[in-house]
């Protein structure tokens, strides 16, 4: 399989190559918490597109999302790991980060998004928001899933992240959403 398929599988036991690099990474025209030119805020054309569709959507409901974090490189993504293990030791860390090549954000794919509610930061706190609310409600309408959801940490192998949504397409979201299932379950009944 690819590694430019759109519904990519990457996780802890499913990587990505060291190299991996999307060949379709542009600007999103959103806004974000890191004002400047930054691969964080890049991510693949589809995804890019559908993101700026959502935002939209959540904005005319009178909503402010701010997006964080999205494309991160192998190298970046190594770094903070690292950084994590250092400050926060490798069990912690395991929940909450993944290591370089088993990160969706070196797909291109995926993006942290929070609100000036919670001061921009990605905790769970986001979701109590109403940001946080709205778009666990809708972002499969434009192709979005919440990847990490509170009640799959031991399918996903990462604790609730509900700031943390991956592009998948809309046909494939919608299923997911309907099933209640996790990209994981996904791939296991594809593999039957
Ligand atoms: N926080 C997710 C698991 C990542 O680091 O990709
Ligand atoms: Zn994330």
């Amino acid at each position: 399989m690819s590694s430019d398929y759109l519904a990519i599988l990457v996780n802890k036991s499913t990587p990505l190559p060291s190299d991996y690099v999307p060949s379709d990474l542009v600007p999103v025209n959103i806004p974000f918490a890191y004002i400047g030119d930054d691969q964080r805020n890049y991510l693949r054309e589809p995804a890019a597109r559908a993101l700026e569709e959502m935002f939209q959507a959540a904005r005319l409901n009178g909503l402010d999302p701010i997006g964080v974090s999205g494309f991160r490189s192998y190298e970046r993504q190594k770094n903070i790991y690292e950084q994590n293990v250092a400050v926060k030791g490798e069990a912690y860390t395991s929940l909450y980060s993944a290591k370089p090549g088993q990160s969706e954000h070196q797909t291109g794919l995926a993006i942290d998004i929070s609100s000036p509610a919670v001061f921009s930061a990605l905790s769970t706190d986001f979701a109590e928001t109403a940001e946080g609310k709205w778009l666990r409600d809708n972002a499969y309408k434009y192709g979005f899933i919440l990847r990490y959801p509170s009640e799959k940490e031991n399918i996903t192998g990462y604790a609730y992240e509900p700031w943390h949504f991956r592009y998948v397409g809309k046909e494939l979201a919608q299923y997911i959403e309907k099933e209640g299932i996790t990209l994981e379950e996904y791939n296991q009944r594809l593999a039957l």
